[in-house]
């Protein structure tokens, strides 16, 4: 097949230079394990499990052959007032990765619909108990929470919310906890948890009766991996219960094993009233998102509607799709037969080591890292992000796939991956820094 512009011409691209891409084709045709395949042949090793999502590798055959086995039985079933037996099973399922008490599962189709979901979840919740004042969410800077209004709204990067308009109202964000002097800094920071404190100052400033929910990532990942101070999380959960505020954690990209334990909350041993995933729920192979949440907000809006009345009016018509939660399932089972928790953690050690190695390089400015994540900076020349795009092609090139934001490279392999995959992807990232 011709890739030229012709052929090219319709599809708009999301999040890409499009002008850019169409003059300079980068199609992936195939995927297998830790490999992607691209149209002129190259086999190109998956730094960063696509995007945070084929956590068990790529085109996986079980979760291909589940998906083809529920489309044939039932390709669709509504989800409201009616409901299929993969959903409640998978809940289930999920439910036995989740913290304890985080046991109610909401499903949607992506991140952005978990983010704005438990968005409104945590509205409901006040409202339910007769506090619906709390209309307030406190975010941070360098946050993403996905692409849709209100997680735009959420979020702290510029690009993502700058042509978008003002946002939702009652949003305030928190300082991001990128310190200078934690430059180089290998797992949580020894300084930094004072920017929890900066929870308590938004609560005092607006009173905490008008704050709805504070969500942060564990891990703040699209903007490079920036690993909580150690104290942090645990400060901002306090704070939460002081003022009865609900703690959310955005874990779609933390969640299912990527920091070495089945979530963030349990990596870092602080425990949020909801949390959103996505991504690695199904290895990518379905769209799908979900939203846990815990008794306390759970029973309080169930319990606050009138006996057989619809309790949360929220729902997607794509909603816990049976082909999803085919996928969803077929993931779990690979998680478990595979021990992709323990393996990720296992290999975090080895992991961190070559990433940190690079540091030896002048180009780079910083490496953080934790788990199976890890992100490092590129001093930038022609401004922002000219220098990552640029580099983030040439790898390609090379033969490795990663993802940038901007100047910043996010690293984040299958859990599947073995030593020898890590060194050749430190390997080529060497190499490829060596060319400026
Ligand atoms: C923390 C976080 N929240 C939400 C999202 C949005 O997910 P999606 O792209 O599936 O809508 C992402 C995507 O990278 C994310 O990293």
């Amino acid at each position: 097949m011709k890739y030229d512009l012709e052929f090219l011409e319709n599809y708009w691209m999301p999040f890409t230079s499009n002008r850019e891409f169409k003059a300079d084709p980068r199609l992936v045709v195939r995927g297998e394990g830790m490999y992607m395949y691209s149209h002129d042949g190259e086999r190109i090793l998956d730094g960063s499990s696509g995007l945070f999502c084929c956590a068990a590798g790529h085109s996986r055959l079980e979760i291909a052959e589940a998906v083809y086995a529920q489309l044939k039985e039932a390709a669709y079933v509504p989800p409201f007032q009616l409901s299929q037996p993969l959903a409640f099973e998978l809940a289930r399922r999920l439910s036995q990765m989740t913290p304890t008490g985080l046991d109610h599962i909401f499903f949607v189709n992506s991140g952005s619909e978990s983010v704005d979901t438990a968005m409104k979840i945590a509205y409901a919740y006040h409202y339910s108990r007769g506090e619906g004042q709390c209309q307030r969410f406190v975010s941070r800077e360098r946050a993403y929470h996905g692409v849709n209004m209100a997680g735009v709204s959420l979020s702290g990067m510029i690009k993502n919310r700058q042509a978008f308009g003002p946002g939702i109202p009652g949003v305030v964000h928190m300082r991001h906890t990128w310190l200078p002097e934690n430059r180089f800094v290998r797992g949580q920071p020894d300084t930094g948890i004072e920017l929890a404190d900066d929870l308590e100052r938004v609560a005092m400033n607006y009173g905490p009766d008008t704050i709805a929910a504070c969500i942060v990532e564990p891990i703040a990942g699209s903007t490079g991996c920036l690993v909580p101070p150690k104290g942090y999380l645990e400060r901002l959960r306090e704070i939460c219960d002081v003022h009865g505020i609900l703690l959310i954690f955005d874990e779609v990209i933390c969640g299912f094993g990527r920091l070495g334990a089945p979530f963030g909350a349990q990596a870092f041993g602080v425990i949020p009233d909801v949390m959103t995933m996505a991504k690695a729920l199904t290895n990518a192979a379905q769209p799908m998102g979900a939203v846990a949440v815990s008794d306390k907000v759970h029973s309080t809006i169930l319990e606050a509607a009138p006996e057989g009345a619809v309790e949360f009016f929220h729902g997607y018509t794509y909603s816990a799709h049976p082909a999803a939660c085919a996928a969803g399932l077929a993931t779990m089972d690979l998680f478990e037969k595979e021990d992709l928790v323990a393996r990720a953690e296992a290999l975090s050690p080895y992991f961190l080591d070559q990433v940190f190695a690079l540091s030896d390089l002048e180009i780079i400015t910083d490496i953080r890292g934790y788990g199976l994540f890890a992100g490092f900076d590129i001093s930038a020349e022609g401004g922002a992000g000219v220098r990552g795009f640029d580099f983030q092609k040439r790898l390609y090139r090379n033969g490795l796939h990663i993802k940038m934001t901007g100047d910043a490279g996010l690293l984040a392999p299958p859990l599947i991956a073995e030593p020898k995959h890590i060194d050749r992807m430190c390997e080529i990232l060497r190499q490829t820094l060596m060319e400026y």
